[in-house]
């Protein structure tokens, strides 16, 4: 990121779903706040993404992994989750349209300069901040995890549901690892979603696939937000178990669109990026 400011992936992020609102109807992943706390002409939005067809990937995955990680959360939720940490929130709004409640605490964790952008738009949107919600700003880069939530009052004897869209390719690996080793050490249990994308080189990627994988690493390195870390799926498994995760589920390309977009013909999306959730409980 550049120094002092906040995440420009972050809005890209946000501004997929809220594209995919209005494109899609938000078929796979509905957020009626999306519109709001982009805070930009969402005209201007809509039509770069009809001028340019290849943003329909990567808009369908973060549509896609944004689902994935709140139906996983609910599933959680009824096995006993009672707290949420949000790394690297971004402009996410779950916490801001839970019907949870108080049987949530939820704490957003992010870059202290992305924190600071996403509280003064949610201010100018008028979005109001729920009290079980708690701000954490955090480098992973500089400072502990486990440092930062401390401070922020959260309680390690509680089963904590963490979501982690978006982040882990900006990351050094020692950094992922040692976020995900402070996840699997909690002794309440703990569930983790993120998603991942493979090394360049790897797999049977399709022409067209590759030229736009190659276009979004130019995009985010130009805006200081370079991908860090790839991993190869059987590997990554491997490390997850020796750390400690018990179980563990990876859908990529294929089962994406086997799940998400059944009998929708040739026309696929296929961003190329995995999306993991692994529990220790
Ligand atoms: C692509 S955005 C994803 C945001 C959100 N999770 C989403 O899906 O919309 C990447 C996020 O990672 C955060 N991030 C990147 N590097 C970070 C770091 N070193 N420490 C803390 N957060 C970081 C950014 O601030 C940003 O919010």
């Amino acid at each position: 990121m550049e120094l002092g400011q906040p995440s420009r992936t972050a809005l890209g992020a946000a501004a997929h779903r809220a594209v995919h609102q209005v494109l899609e109807n938000g078929r796979i992943f509905a957020d009626p706040l999306a519109l709001r706390i982009l805070g930009q002409d969402i005209e201007a939005a809509v039509r770069d993404a009809e001028n340019d067809p290849s943003r329909r990937r990567l808009r369908l995955f973060v549509a896609v992994r944004t689902r994935f990680a709140e139906d996983a959360l609910t599933a959680a939720v009824a096995r006993g989750a009672r707290q949420l940490v949000v790394l690297g929130a971004g402009l996410d709004t779950y916490a801001y349209r839970t019907t949870l409640g108080e049987n949530l605490l939820i704490f957003e964790v992010d870059h202290p300069a992305t924190q600071a952008w996403k509280q003064q738009r949610l201010a100018e949107a008028g979005i109001s901040v729920p009290h079980t919600l708690t701000f954490a700003p955090v480098d992973f880069e500089r400072e502990t995890l486990r440092d930062g939530l401390t401070t922020a009052g959260f309680d390690p004897a509680q089963q904590t549901f963490f979501t982690w869209l978006g982040v882990v390719p900006y990351l050094t690996e020692r950094a992922v690892f040692s976020t995900l080793g402070f996840v699997v050490s909690l002794p309440g249990g703990a569930h983790v979603v993120f998603d991942y994308s493979n090394p360049p080189a790897s797999g049977p990627v399709r022409g067209d696939h590759a030229t736009a994988r190659e276009a979004l690493a130019v995009r985010v390195a130009s805006v200081g937000e370079a991908f860090r870390s790839h991993f190869e799926t059987g590997a990554l498994h491997a490390k997850l178990t020796d750390l400690g995760f018990c179980e563990v589920e990876d859908i990529g390309p294929a089962l994406i669109r086997e799940r998400y977009f059944a009998n929708r013909g040739s026309s696929l999306p296929d961003a190329g990026g995995h999306i993991v959730r692994a529990t220790t409980v």
